[in-house]
């Protein structure tokens, strides 16, 4: 059941040359259950209408014929608040939520299209830092919701696998590596032996020609330097992999930038064909003077390729594979100008799919207390941070809950859960300060919270079912005595979940994961809360079957919100 269009259709039959969709545009839910459950301020509508908001909203309250959904309706300084008919809500809520179950929230809104999702991308050779936690979550998020819209996902890690700094690896392990070390502790010594080769380039710029020799090699396809790229790049990978699994992130393409070596030279004769290359003291560029941007730069001096020219292929290359609505890159902001400009030269090289291209940056993220800087190799590494996380997660279970049998699961699921939802909690674009004590506190807006509510409600569906193990509900809709849902904590619960559905929707809409996150606190509090006012297992077969009903609801509507964002859903803890 959709309140918000029952409202809209009904107001926009009683509003003259008002749309369905501009009221369904104003309708909000006030904060304030007194204010009613849904509200549409008419101030908006007064110039239109000629009327003064407060006289427009009396207007509908005299002319509203009823609903079976709706209570009753007021009008109250300028808005239109409408009380819903709490039984037919809990019906409708609680009926969806037990039919739908793990896909309660879902939708075909994007019925079978295609979203590409380009994210993660780490470097190789480079330690996955903190900061790469960002791209992989959030990207990861984007790519669940679109999913669980309806749309195909597909999730592209675009390595950075290519660039002149495989030449200078190459050049430094010759000089200063062996296998052993490198094969005992991988990104850490190749990414010791890169800043050795910065530190003595400064008194040997010699090194740097010989590097660029070794790149050029490299390119062309010369057998020692391809065996020692592969090489870097398998072990590499295979670190990155431990990461992804801990995480639970998987991708549909590995095609990093290396893929496209065999594809940039058509795109760079497209782009001459078309009159967009300019040469500049040797090197190819697209100018961009017009549109207030740095010319993009497409080949080098020395004939290499760039960043651009492997995004601007990848872009064609995915719009021919995939045939997307939309591709989308995760990204920090400090790439933007980057996406801005590679943009405009997809536009300029005339495919209309240009503006199906979209950049979502995200802020930085800081340690408290630390640096992340990489040049120095002194990173905060992811890996340290997820095992560091789990470990504190698992003193604290030991003590709280020192019988829960599979401790080293549930530590693993809430301590990484906790890095996660810490991430995903604020709007994106916000710069974050990570906090030990922020991340793993079991009572703040935080991964554990919500994931100790999830395991709150199931313990008491494990109560309901006699102490066995399973949580399910045994009842029905049809045999719920609803008139006992009807007292404030539990509609402010229902209300809750009624609003997952267009909470996914919006986070959709503006690709902001922090949409759920926000939301599951808000579900896990009104439970809470609930929890506290409203005794369930009572031997009232009534009041217990309807309270019952809604822990389950709750239960199955939180699990899906914290998949949807990454976490895994324990039912003990
Ligand atoms: N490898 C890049 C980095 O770590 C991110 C790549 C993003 N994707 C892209 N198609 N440019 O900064």
């Amino acid at each position: 059941m959709n309140y918000k269009s029952i409202l809209a259709s009904q107001l926009a039959s009683q509003l003259e040359g008002v749309t369905e969709e501009a009221i369904a545009e104003l309708i909000e839910y006030p904060p304030n259950p007194q204010m009613g459950d849904l509200s549409m301020p008419c101030f908006k509508l007064s110039k239109q209408l000629r009327k003064a908001p407060q006289a427009i909203a009396e207007e509908l309250k005299q002319q509203w014929s009823g609903h079976p959904a709706i209570q009753r309706v007021e009008a109250v300084s300028g808005y239109f608040n409408v009380y819903l008919n709490p039984t037919h809500f809990a019906a409708s809520v609680i009926g969806e939520v037990l039919e739908r179950k793990e896909r309660y929230g879902s939708q075909n809104i994007g019925q079978g299209r295609n979203i590409v999702l380009d994210f993660s991308s780490p470097n190789i050779a480079k330690a996955f830092h903190i900061g790469h936690l960002r791209t992989t979550m959030i990207g990861n998020a984007i790519y669940k919701i679109y999913e669980f819209l309806g749309y195909k996902s597909v999730g592209v890690n675009h390595l950075g696998d290519w660039g002149t700094q495989f030449g200078k690896l190459i050049v430094a392990y010759k000089l200063w590596g062996n296998k052993e070390t490198v094969e005992a502790e991988g990104i850490d010594e190749l990414q010791r032996l890169y800043v050795q080769f910065h530190d003595e380039a400064d008194n040997k710029p010699e090194l740097e020609d010989e590097a660029r020799a070794w790149f050029v090699k490299l390119e062309q396809g010369d057998e020692e330097a391809t065996r020692l790229w592969k090489w870097f790049v398998e072990i590499s990978l295979k670190e990155f992999q431990k990461i992804y699994d801990l995480l639970g992130v998987h991708f549909d393409s590995y095609a990093g930038e290396s893929f496209y070596n065999d594809k940039m030279a058509a795109v760079v004769d497209e782009l001459k064909q078309k009159n967009l290359l300019e040469e500049d003291e040797g090197a190819l560029l697209v100018r961009l003077d017009d549109y207030n941007m740095p010319p993009a730069l497409m080949i080098k001096k020395d004939g290499g390729t760039l960043y651009h020219t492997r995004d601007v292929t990848a872009a064609i290359y995915r719009k021919n594979t995939y045939d997307f609505d939309k591709c989308i890159y995760v990204t920090d902001a400090g790439q933007s100008l980057h996406f801005k400009q590679w943009f405009k030269v997809i536009e300029l090289m005339g495919y209309t799919w240009a503006d199906q291209l979209q950049h979502v940056p995200f802020g930085k993220v800081s340690l408290e207390g630390a640096k992340l800087s990489t040049r120095k190799g002194n990173v905060v590494r992811l890996e340290e941070l997820l095992t560091q996380s789990i470990a504190k997660i698992h003193d604290i279970i030991a003590e709280k809950n020192p019988n829960l049998e599979n401790k080293d699961e549930v530590a693993r699921q809430v301590g990484v859960g906790a890095i996660i939802f810490n991430d995903l909690s604020n709007n994106r674009i916000k710069d974050i300060v990570f906090s030990w004590e922020d991340a793993l506190n079991f009572e703040g807006e935080t991964g554990p919270y919500v994931q100790y509510a999830h395991a709150r409600a199931c313990s008491l569906l494990r109560r309901a079912n006699g102490g066995s193990d399973s949580i399910e509900f045994g009842g029905t809709l049809e045999q719920l005595d609803l008139s006992q849902l009807e007292d404030a904590p539990t509609q402010g619960l229902l209300k809750q979940l009624y609003l997952f559905k267009e909470r996914v929707e919006q986070s959709m809409h503006k690709l902001e994961p922090s949409i759920i996150s926000r939301h599951l606190v808000d579900m896990a509090q009104s439970f809470n809360y609930f929890y506290h006012e409203c005794p369930i297992l009572v031997d009232d077969q009534a009041i217990r079957q309807a309270r019952l009903a809604l822990v389950k609801c709750f239960q199955i509507t939180l699990k899906n919100g914290l998949a949807l964002i990454g976490l895994e859903a324990p039912e003990k803890m």
